[in-house]
């Protein structure tokens, strides 16, 4: 399995950041959703995050006790493969939990070994409940959170362009 670390960026490192979320190939999952927020690119999925946002970000993102996010880094090369994070709503002890891997690092098991670190932190930090919404058509995505204990709870529909997609919603509890 691949030796990887989660690790808390500082501000000088959201390079990383902004480099995976702008790049097309790694953000193709997000793109076509009917959502408008600033700097999001609905052809390509992108979301803009120039370097004058950084301070404020990590401001209130990375200083919040609710919400965890950290870079994945693998311990051999030395290199950030990717980010995870979760939102902890303190009174019903769920939170909402995304990964991403940076396209170049697809295809080479990176997956498990960070979602196994994601659970490990959600529960240092008083997690119940770990969720997210997986489109079902990511079937190995899908097949690594149900290994890992994640059940179905439910499903809904969104639409990605003009398409129907059926979005399965996944809970474990930890
Ligand atoms: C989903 C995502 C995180 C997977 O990352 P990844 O690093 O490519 O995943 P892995 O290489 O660890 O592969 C995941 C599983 O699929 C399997 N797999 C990968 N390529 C495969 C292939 N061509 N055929 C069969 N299985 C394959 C792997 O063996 C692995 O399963 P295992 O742990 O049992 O061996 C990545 O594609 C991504 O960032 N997607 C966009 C965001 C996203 O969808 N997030 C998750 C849900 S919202």
């Amino acid at each position: 399995m691949k030796n990887i670390k989660l690790h808390k960026p500082t501000v000088d490192e959201l390079w990383f950041r902004e480099k995976c979320m702008s790049d097309p190939n790694t953000m193709a999952y997000n793109a076509g959703y009917d959502v408008s927020f600033e700097g999001y690119h609905k052809d390509t999925g992108c979301i803009d995050f120039p370097q004058d946002k950084w301070q404020e970000w990590a401001n209130t993102k990375l200083n919040n006790s609710n919400f965890f996010y950290a870079y994945i880094l693998d311990i051999e090369t030395n290199q950030f493969v990717g980010y995870v994070n979760f939102n902890k709503d303190p009174k019903t002890k769920r939170a909402t939990m995304g990964i991403v891997i940076k396209s170049e690092f697809h295809g080479q098991g990176y997956m498990r070994p960070a979602m196994m670190k994601v659970i490990e932190m959600a529960k240092e930090k008083g997690v119940e409940f770990l969720t997210d919404t997986v489109p079902e058509n990511r079937e190995k995505a899908l097949k690594v959170f149900y290994d890992l204990g994640f059940k179905k709870t439910g499903k809904f529909t969104s639409k990605k362009f003009d398409q129907e997609e059926v979005v399965a919603e996944i809970e474990k509890e930890i």
